[in-house]
């Protein structure tokens, strides 16, 4: 039967280099993302074991038409959720749009990773939520970003406490700044100067799957990914 890694957010920065590499390392990806010219070149970059569906993460018919897709002909075997947006400003300063745009990852990563759940029967199933320094720590310009990731943060934990001692397997990462995309929206509060100092995020990917693809138990339940 053909296994499938499930990645969110596979089109930009971190989501990118764990399709790189888990493609590079034999498996096949699917991407869920939302701009088509960017899924365009991903078929360019991956002709083969690679499938790809444009949509919004929020849009529970795509998200749950896509996971059927998948277990039509295979099953998906690594969930890694990584897509997120952040706006990023002092807290009398959001709009009713920011909170609405600020919740997206974290509506995302709970509708696939249910749909993948109920589809797997729940069962040989790896599961990796893409969280951030932000879940541990709050940020004066992060208000919005902080509330996602700490709900997700929350979200993992509960995952992790449902499914102890089950082969369905949940680790949460933490990376600290990544030099991605995610900055190009915010750049008067994270310049180019500053983001070029940040983590680079194919390091990351490659700790991610170093950690995840090991037969044994995840090493961690929890992953901190610092700059050194
Ligand atoms: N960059 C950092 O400094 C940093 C630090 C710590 C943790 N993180 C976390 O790392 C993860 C990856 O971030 P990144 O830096 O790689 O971000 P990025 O380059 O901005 O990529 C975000 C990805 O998420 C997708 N996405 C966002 N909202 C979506 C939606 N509603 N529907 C479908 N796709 C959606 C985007 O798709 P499209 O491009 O197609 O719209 C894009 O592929 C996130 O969870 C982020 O919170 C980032």
């Amino acid at each position: 039967m053909k296994e499938y890694v499930l990645i969110t957010g596979g089109s930009s920065g971190l989501g990118l280099e764990l399709v790189k590499e888990c493609h590079a390392r034999g498996l096949t990806v699917c991407n869920l993302s939302k701009n088509p010219d960017k899924i365009s070149k991903l078929y360019e970059m991956f002709p083969e074991r690679f499938v790809a569906f444009a949509g919004d993460l929020t849009d529970h018919e795509y998200v749950s038409q896509s996971v059927a897709k998948l277990f039509e002909d295979g099953r998906v075997t690594l969930l890694i959720n990584s897509a997120e947006r952040g706006v990023f400003k002092s807290p009398a300063d959001y709009t009713p749009e920011d909170v609405e745009t600020s919740l997206q990852g974290l509506s995302g990563m709970e509708l696939v990773t249910t749909a993948v759940l109920k589809a797997s029967e729940e069962h040989d199933l790896k599961i990796v939520n893409i969280l951030s320094s932000a879940a541990r720590t709050g940020k004066p310009k992060e208000a919005l970003y902080c509330a996602a990731k700490w709900g997700e943060r929350g979200y993992t934990e509960a995952l992790k406490a449902a499914y102890a001692d089950t082969s369905v397997k949940v680790v949460a990462v933490y990376p600290s700044g990544m030099n991605t995309a995610f900055w190009e929206t915010s750049r008067d509060y994270i310049p180019t100067e500053k983001s070029d100092t940040f983590l680079d995020p194919a390091q990351v990917a490659k700790l991610i799957l170093d950690n995840v693809m090991q037969e044994s138990e995840l090493i961690d339940d929890e992953q901190i990914i610092k700059r050194n």
